[in-house]
């Protein structure tokens, strides 16, 4: 099976055997089935946080359950649950639809709805551990289905539990949100700020901080329908106060935010501007033009080209900062 259309890199890879999860009784089937059971697995989402640069021995599992429901009303949020399949855009904007906003400004992330706790996906100050209820999933060991909370994902930036002692391990089938009642708008975002000054708005409407964060993606961040990438290539480093003072000694411009511990997160994107990679090339894989933290396909990249360039970035980076980079997507 080619994973090519299932990768929003675009990048070729094939997969000995693709199976279609559409309930927690399918993976059951699989962990249950004579040479299946046995064979390493691999899940899959939308494919937008991927790059893929092997064919997989592996099973891939390709999670499509769907299904989209209020859960309950409390005094304090709503619940809302969404299969783990859904495309994590149409979730939210069905949420706003049924009068329960809070996820407005994670509106148009690629990806599904299990593939967001993953990684935490997160923009323009909210993450989905700001929202998070719990998730069900099935272990992909014991077959069994299990129910898990916040405190149990261990949530970080871009990071859970599914990334380290649960790698590979859970298939996520549901997750719930959390939307606080009554809803506040999470503005505070300099490119936020600056609409609202446009619209001569204060206190915006839900609906319009979904358009809002709509516009100003779509500025500057490349449609993976038109062309392939996985939104943000690298993470933005977190350095000491001090290597931050120090960083700020050589490059005063550098972009930078204080962190609630105490500690400075740097615009990765920034860095590598700086080191003149907007608009470059490693053979078919480029650096986005309006956005240098984003690689994107120019047409037949192959995965090791993406990740020579990366490389090189990275190389360049820390030659110029001292810095080192580290990939945000999985790299197969
Ligand atoms: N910048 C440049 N040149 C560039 C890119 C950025 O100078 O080529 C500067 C910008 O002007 C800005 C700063 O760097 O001052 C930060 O850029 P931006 O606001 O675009 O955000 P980011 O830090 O690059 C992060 C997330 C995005 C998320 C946005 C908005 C990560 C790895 N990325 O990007 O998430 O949408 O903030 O909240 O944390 C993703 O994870 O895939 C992703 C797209």
């Amino acid at each position: 099976v080619s994973l090519k259309p299932y990768n929003t890199f675009g990048l070729p890879a094939v997969a000995q055997t693709l199976v279609r999860i559409t309930d927690d009784a399918g993976v059951r089937q699989v962990v249950d089935h004579p040479d299946l059971g046995t064979t390493p697995k691999f899940i899959l989402g939308g494919g937008s946080n991927i790059v893929l640069t092997r064919d997989m021995p592996q099973v891939v599992l390709k999670v499509e359950v769907r299904g989209l429901r209020v859960v309950e009303e409390r005094a304090d949020a709503w619940i809302v649950e969404a299969g783990a399949g859904e495309t994590w855009h149409d979730f939210v904007a069905w949420t706003l639809d049924q009068g329960l906003p809070g996820l407005e400004n994670l509106a148009l992330i690629p990806g599904t709805v299990g593939a967001s706790p993953v990684q935490n996906i997160g923009a323009y100050g909210i993450e989905v551990k700001d929202r998070f209820e719990s998730l069900d999933g099935v272990d992909l060991l014991t077959g069994r289905s299990v129910t898990l909370n916040g405190e149990f994902c261990a949530f970080g930036y871009r990071d859970s539990v599914f990334k380290h002692s649960l790698a590979g391990r859970v298939v996520i089938t549901r997750v719930r949100f959390r939307l606080p009642k009554p809803w506040q708008p999470v503005l505070g975002y300099l490119e936020l700020e600056r609409k609202m000054a446009e619209h001569g708005v204060t206190r915006p409407e839900p609906r319009q901080v979904f358009d809002w964060i709509c516009a100003i993606r779509r500025a500057k961040l490349p449609d993976p329908a038109v062309v392939g990438n996985a939104g943000s290539f690298f993470k933005n480093p977190v350095v000491t106060p001090e290597q931050c003072r120090d960083i700020i000694g050589r490059d005063p411009e550098i972009v930078h935010y204080p962190m609630p511990d105490g500690t400075m997160k740097l615009a990765a994107g920034w860095m590598i501007d700086a080191c003149g990679w907007k608009g470059k090339s490693v053979g078919k894989a480029g650096v986005y033009e309006k956005q240098a933290l984003v690689l994107v396909n120019r047409g037949g990249a192959i995965g090791s080209e993406v990740m020579l360039l990366a490389k090189a970035i990275q190389e360049s980076v820390y030659g110029r900062f001292g810095i080192r980079l580290e990939p945000e997507p999985v790299v197969v």
